[in-house]
């Protein structure tokens, strides 16, 4: 008898866990500040790695990210498949004037506080993990957050550090970790891989594009992703798993003969309670009875208006918005935590703050940085890149832009999962996948048509039985 319950065991184990993958499995690494044209103009950094992955999948002619091209309102456009004005993470700094809080790129000590992330759309991991997808972050922000009735489990190493720019350093060393992984339980669950590397968009921020620094980390870059291609294809997983890069947003030098401080345009500092964002944006908060006059003080400023003498059809060195006057296509004005005036600048162009009270604060090492985002996202140098391979995706395939919000959609497919409502365009990505995309077998009915099977076997059993 009980051999017998070892038999039905023994098939209860074959059946259900199978040998067979229960769907696509999916490894997305977000490589933060690693822009197209670096990539268009590395080419001899990233010939191992990226380039089977170009030869071997998809590749996209640039991605558009969102405004501003900072990393927190394209990480949550990914995760999300919202614009900015719609998940709310309006900059990489935001002011809530209310608890006059301030948010700092996830470093600051009120990060955490409910006023950034109460009530926010949910993201990928909590989507797919409601459908039973297993969920592994590597250091990608907030991912260990509790999110309504779910917990992503992240061993503390992993949790995003971001006052620690190394941490995403050890790319090379968790390959094998993940791939083992996916081998090992990819017959019980589908597997989904959330990677942050930050290493070469540190080294350009602190080194610029063409130093050592940063062709040393493109080659490092590209050498785990060939490394993770390798092992993958050694475990036979290649046929089950997709791989996505994602760059989200490129960087642009800053022009040291166009850095201007912001003091030097108002009569009186009073009239601004805070400047938030640096560089390229600038958030200017007031009460509201001096909006007017502070923007019309920045709007005629003579600082930047008399540098060159441009005629009518250059762009100004800055401009300074009312928040109504925003236009409508960055989906932005609309989203919270906005000031009264807001100041964008030429690509090139700075505008820092040496006494107003500001986020970062006046120390924040983040001013002094060479190379930076924030400009609009059809500035060459602030576009991102898409490219993946693996059985969801055509081969060799030269793809027109996408935008950053485009990628939810393809993620959640690819997992065979309905995405929440978002501002993507099916038809922008359509034509990077296989045929048979419409059909993608969900893993829930493949697994319940196992139980099925088990129960009838079960059933027939122990009737001959008794
Ligand atoms: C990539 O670089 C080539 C020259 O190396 C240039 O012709 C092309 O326009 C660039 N493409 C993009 C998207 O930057
Ligand atoms: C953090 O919150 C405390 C308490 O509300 C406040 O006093 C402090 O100024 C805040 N600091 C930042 C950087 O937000
Ligand atoms: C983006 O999607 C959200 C959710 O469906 C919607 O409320 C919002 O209006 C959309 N925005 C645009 C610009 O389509």
């Amino acid at each position: 008898m009980s051999a017998l319950y070892g038999l039905l065991l023994f098939v209860w184990v074959t059946i259900v866990q199978g040998r067979d993958p229960i769907g696509q499995n999916l490894i997305l690494i977000l490589a933060d500040g690693f822009g197209n044209s670096l990539l268009n103009s590395s080419q001899n950094d990233v010939n191992i790695g990226l380039k089977a992955i170009a030869e071997n999948g998809v590749t996209t002619e640039f991605l558009r990210p969102s405004f501003p091209t900072h990393s927190w309102p394209n990480w949550m456009s990914l995760i999300t498949g919202l614009y900015p004005d719609s998940h709310g993470f309006s900059a990489d700094y935001m002011y809530d004037e209310q608890s006059q809080m301030a948010f700092e790129k996830g470093y600051g000590i009120n990060d955490t506080e409910d006023v950034w992330w109460k009530g926010r759309p949910a993201p990928i991991w909590y989507t797919a993990g409601k459908k039973g997808v297993d969920i592994n972050c590597y250091w990608f922000a907030h991912c260990h957050r509790p999110y309504w009735d779910l917990v992503v489990k992240v061993p503390n190493h992993r949790w995003a550090d971001l006052g620690n720019p190394q941490q995403t350093d050890r790319l090379g060393e968790i390959v094998p970790e993940v791939v083992s992984r996916i081998a090992k339980y990819q017959s019980h669950k589908q597997q989904f891989f959330l990677i942050r590397s930050s290493s070469v968009g540190n080294a350009i921020r602190m080194h610029g594009p063409n130093s050592d620094e940063a062709e040393q980390a493109l080659q490092r870059f590209d050498l785990h992703v060939h490394n993770l291609q390798q092992e993958l294809e050694k475990e036979k997983l290649s046929s089950s798993t997709n791989l996505v890069i994602i760059g989200d947003h490129g960087l642009r030098g800053i022009n040291e003969e166009e850095q201007f401080y912001l003091e030097e345009c108002l009569a009186d500092y009073s009239r601004v309670k805070k400047v938030v964002n640096m560089h390229s944006m600038v958030m200017v908060f007031t009460d509201p009875e001096e909006e007017g006059n502070v923007h019309f003080e920045l709007h005629v400023c003579e600082q930047w208006g008399m540098v060159t003498d441009y005629d009518e059809n250059d762009i100004p060195l800055v401009k300074a918005y009312k928040l109504s006057e925003l236009p409508e296509d960055l989906h932005w004005k609309d989203s919270r935590f906005m000031s009264g005036v807001i100041l964008m600048t030429k690509p090139g162009v700075s505008i820092i703050t040496r006494e107003l009270p500001s986020v970062p604060d006046l120390g924040d090492i983040a001013r002094d940085a060479k190379y930076t985002g924030g400009w609009l996202p059809d500035v060459d140098e602030m576009k991102g890149f898409f490219m993946a391979r693996g059985p969801a995706f055509k081969v060799n395939e030269k793809h027109p832009p996408v935008d950053m919000v485009d990628v939810y959609q393809v993620l959640l497919n690819i997992l065979s999962i309905d995405p929440n409502p978002n501002n993507g365009t099916w038809t922008n990505v359509e034509a990077m996948l296989t045929e048979g995309w419409e059909d993608r077998q969900s893993h829930e009915s493949s697994t319940e048509q196992r139980i099925v099977v088990f129960s009838i076997l079960f059933c027939l059993i122990t009737r001959l039985l008794w």
